[in-house]
C-alpha cells in the first residue's frame, strides 16, 4: 500500500470509504474539503494498484501540542492485511514530527476491531462518553502518548 496526502481528484473515493465503513456519523464532502485545506490536518489515503483503500484524517492542536485522531477507515474487502495498522502509524509519525506528544480519538464501545487495533498500537483509555455517537452509542476516548 502507498500513503499519500489526499488529493482534490481522491475525495470521490474517500466517499465511498466513508459509505461502505461507517453507518452513522459520515463524514460529508464540505467537511472533507474543509479538512484537506486546513494546514492543521491531514488528510490521508493508502491506495492498493491505484484503488484508494484506506483513509485517515487527523487534527493537529499544535498549541498544546496534541494531535486527534478523527476517522480511520478501510475498505471491507481490504480488512485484515494490517493496512489500517500502517496508515495510523503514519498519522502518528506526522503528528510526532509537528511536535504533538499525544494521539486522541473516540471509539464506539462495541467496534471491538478498532478498540484492537487501538490497544495494540498502544491506545489506553482515558474516559467514557455517554451518547457520544447518538443514543445509546456510548464512546471511549483512548489516548496514546507519541
Ligand atoms: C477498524 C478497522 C479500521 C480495522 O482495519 P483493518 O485494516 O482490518 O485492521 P488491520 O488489518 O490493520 O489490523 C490491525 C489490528 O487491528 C486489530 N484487529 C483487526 N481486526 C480485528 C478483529 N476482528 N477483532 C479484534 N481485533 C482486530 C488487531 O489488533 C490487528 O493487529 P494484528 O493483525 O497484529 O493482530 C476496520 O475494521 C474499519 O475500517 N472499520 C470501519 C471503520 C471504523 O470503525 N473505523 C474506526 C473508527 S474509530
Amino acid at each position: 500500500m502507498i500513503i499519500r496526502p489526499a488529493e482534490e481528484e481522491d475525495i470521490d473515493a474517500l466517499l465511498l470509504i466513508e459509505h461502505a465503513c461507517f453507518s452513522h456519523e459520515r463524514f460529508h464532502r464540505p467537511y472533507i474539503e474543509c479538512l484537506m485545506s486546513l494546514k492543521a490536518a491531514d488528510v490521508l489515503v493508502g491506495t492498493v494498484r491505484d484503488l484508494v483503500v484506506s483513509s485517515a484524517m487527523v487534527i493537529h492542536y499544535d498549541v498544546q501540542g496534541r494531535s486527534h485522531l478523527l476517522s480511520l477507515a478501510t475498505l471491507p474487502s481490504h480488512r485484515g492485511r494490517g493496512l489500517s495498522k500502517r496508515i495510523l502509524i503514519r498519522t502518528e509519525e506526522i503528528a510526532r514530527r509537528r511536535g504533538s506528544s499525544s494521539m486522541s480519538l473516540e471509539v464506539r464501545k462495541s467496534n471491538s476491531q478498532a478498540i484492537g487495533l487501538y490497544q495494540g498500537q498502544g491506545y489506553s483509555t482515558i474516559g467514557a462518553l455517554t451518547d457520544f455517537f447518538g443514543p445509546k452509542q456510548d464512546a471511549w476516548q483512548m489516548e496514546k502518548p507519541l
